[in-house]
């Protein structure tokens, strides 16, 4: 089993450097956990699960108010207190109920039985060596009829237009191929019955568990430039490229990374430029 050390270490993004936050803090509640929106109400007590940044748990404060309460849980601590002052710097801090805990959600041991109304993940079980493991645990901090929200994108399903865009296609391959050489499933999001059944979550009940795709949709100039140029970035500065460097099976050259950070530049400027990313959705009632 990993440390928490290692995990960090391990996660496939690598270090949080500037590229990766401003790419998850265009993330919010209506973008990015759309099956939810519907269940969110004052007064509730959440667990967001790998918040990241919190641009998403943002959203959660919002709509809990100052009857309700958010609990933001990471293994990463730098980032959990960057998610402190984000939310400071939001104005959604003062005046509402927000704990930071250092956690792995493997295991969520700093959290009762039956503590929540809501525990949510949004792109978290993808990073697990042992999902199932994950989702137990969430399953067990969520009260009796409370919901455990998940989130999860299945990379297999990234839709790209204009269609056979080279780079865009070397990207998408050497994505999926980098998360399984590290033991993760890039297409979590399509495995979250499966693993759901796994955890003891009664799927069949169609009463409590509800399943459905979600997706980011990237289609106008503005989303486009900021998706490709994201990426431009990602695939040369971030810890992903430094991961794709590091692994001796895919033999790739910082002029491969060059040549998908162009490819993803000049991707911005296609008139018909269009992606998709499908994302798995479950919500449960327990
Ligand atoms: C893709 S980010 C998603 C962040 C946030 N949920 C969002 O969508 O903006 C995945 C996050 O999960 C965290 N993470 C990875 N493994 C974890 C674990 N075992 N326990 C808790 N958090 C973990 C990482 O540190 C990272 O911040």
């Amino acid at each position: 089993m990993s440390t928490p050390k290692e995990i960090v270490q391990n996660y496939i993004h690598g270090d949080y450097i500037d590229a990766i936050k401003k790419a998850y803090t265009w993330r919010n509640a209506k973008n990015s956990a759309p099956h939810l929106l519907p269940h969110l109400k004052p007064g509730l007590k959440i667990l967001d699960v790998g918040c990241g940044p919190g641009s998403i748990t943002a959203d959660f404060v919002r709509a809990v108010g100052p009857t309700g309460k958010v609990v933001c849980v990471e293994i990463n601590e730098s980032i959990l207190n960057e998610a402190k002052s984000n939310l400071i710097k939001w104005g959604v801090y003062e005046g509402n109920s927000i704990e930071f805990v250092v956690d792995n959600i493997l295991f969520l041991d700093k959290f009762d039985d039956n503590e929540f109304d809501i525990v949510h993940v949004h792109q978290v079980i993808q990073h697990l060596k042992d999902p199932v493991k994950g989702l137990e645990a969430m399953k067990r901090v969520c009260k009796k009829n409370g919901i455990v929200s998940i989130r999860e994108s299945i990379y297999e399903a990234f839709y790209c237009m204009p269609e056979n865009y080279q780079a865009i296609k070397l990207w998408k391959e050497l994505y999926l191929k980098i998360n399984i050489n590290s033991g993760f499933n890039p297409n979590a999001g399509k495995f979250l019955k499966k693993w759901c059944r796994e955890a003891g979550f009664d799927v069949n009940n169609t009463k409590k568990f509800n399943y459905n795709l979600g997706n980011w949709f990237f289609t106008q100039r503005e989303d486009i430039k900021w998706w490709g140029l994201t990426w431009a970035d990602r695939v040369v500065n971030s810890g992903f490229a430094k991961k794709l460097l590091e692994d001796k099976q895919l033999g790739v050259t910082e002029n491969d990374l060059q040549y998908l950070s162009d490819g993803w530049k000049k991707w911005t400027d296609e008139e018909d430029a269009l992606f998709i990313v499908d994302h798995g959705e479950v919500i449960y009632f327990k």
